[in-house]
C-alpha cells in the first residue's frame, strides 16, 4: 500500500497523483484557520528539506464544507489528518470529520516541529478521539520522542488503531554568507533522504514492542522501491512518500513497481510477505 504522506500534495497536484496512490492524506487540518508560519518557510539542505509551514490550514468549517467535498471526487480512500492544542481539539475534529462514509482513516498529527505550543499527551489526545469516533485512528509520532516505541504502546492502549512513523526532525539550516537562519522561524522540520535510517529503526522499535499486531505507514526519506521494501522489512505494513514528490508526480508508480521487483528478486511474491522480515534473526 503506498500513500502520500500529510501535506507534500496540493489541491491542484493530488488529482494528477491520486490514481497512483491507495489512499490520498491530506494537510493536516486544525479547528480554527492557521495562516502559517511567516516567510521564507522551505529551505534545501544537503540530504533534504527544511520546513516551517507550521501547519497552514483553513480551519475545520471550510475543509468540511469546500475542501472535503473536492477530495471525496477524488473517488478514493481519505485520510484525514488532525491537528490541534488539546485534546478536545482533536476530539472536536474527529467528531465532524469521522461522520463521512467518505473518511477511511484519521490520522492524529500528534508530532509538527513547527507549532507552539506542540501537542503533548498522546495518548490523552488518542483516547478523546476514540471516545467521539469508531473510525480508524492512526498516530504520528515524532522521531525525536526519547522512547518512541512506549508511547507507541502507551496510544495503541488509549484506542490508537495503526501508527504512522514518523514524522520530520527538527533541523538548521544557515545561509552560506550571513550566516542567519535561511527560515523565518529558524527551525523547522527536516525530511527527505537523512530521514531514512531513523523512520527505519523507529518502525522497526515500534513493529517489535507491538509484536507486529498494528498497522505501520512507514515515511521518512523514500525515494525507490528498494527504500520501501526496507521500511516493510522494519515492519510497515504501508508507505507514505513524503518529499520525493515535491520533485516527482511519478514517483508513487515508480516506486511501486520498483518495490514488487525488488521484493520478487527477494523470493517474496508480494511485498506484503516481507513485513517484518528484518526482525527474523532476532526471533526467540
Ligand atoms: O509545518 C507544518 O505544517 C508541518 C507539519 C508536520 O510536519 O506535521
Amino acid at each position: 500500500m503506498i500513500l502520500n504522506a500529510s501535506g507534500c500534495l496540493d489541491a491542484l497536484t493530488a488529482p494528477r497523483v491520486a490514481r497512483s496512490l491507495d489512499a490520498f492524506v491530506a494537510k493536516t487540518i486544525t479547528p480554527e484557520p492557521r495562516p502559517g508560519n511567516a516567510q521564507p518557510r522551505l529551505a534545501e539542505s544537503d540530504f533534504g528539506l527544511l520546513n516551517s509551514i507550521g501547519l497552514q490550514n483553513p480551519g475545520l468549517d471550510v475543509f468540511y464544507a469546500e475542501v472535503l467535498p473536492l477530495l471525496e471526487e477524488l473517488e478514493m480512500p481519505l485520510w484525514i489528518s488532525v491537528g490541534g492544542s488539546n485534546a478536545a481539539d482533536y476530539a472536536r475534529i474527529c467528531e465532524r470529520i469521522g461522520e463521512r462514509d467518505s473518511v477511511d482513516v484519521l490520522e492524529l498529527n500528534l508530532s509538527c516541529p513547527n507549532v507552539d505550543p506542540a501537542a503533548a499527551g498522546a495518548a490523552e489526545i488518542v483516547a478523546a478521539c476514540r471516545a467521539v469516533s469508531g473510525k480508524p485512528l492512526y498516530a504520528k509520532l515524532s522521531p525525536q520522542l526519547p522512547d518512541i516505541a512506549e508511547v507507541a504502546t502507551g496510544v495503541i492502549e488509549a484506542g490508537a488503531s495503526g501508527l504512522s512513523l514518523v514524522n520530520s526532525l527538527r533541523g538548521l539550516v544557515l545561509d552560506e554568507w550571513t550566516l542567519e537562519p535561511r527560515l523565518a522561524r529558524a527551525v523547522g522540520g527536516y525530511s527527505g533522504a537523512a530521514l531514512r535510517p531513523v523512520a527505519l529503526a523507529a518502525v522497526f522499535s515500534c513493529y517489535e514492542a507491538t509484536k507486529g499486531t498494528v498497522p505501520i505507514v512507514g515515511m521518512g526519506g523514500v525515494q525507490s522501491g528498494k527504500h520501501a521494501l526496507d521500511l516493510i522489512a522494519a515492519g510497515a505494513s504501508a508507505v507514505a512518500l513524503g518529499s520525493v514528490l515535491f520533485g516527482d508526480l511519478e514517483a508513487p508508480e515508480r516506486v511501486r513497481s520498483e518495490l514488487e521487483e525488488e521484493a520478487r528478486a527477494r523470493g517474496f511474491e508480494r511485498p506484503s510477505e516481507a513485513r517484518g522480515a528484518a526482525h527474523q534473526p532476532f526471533a526467540a
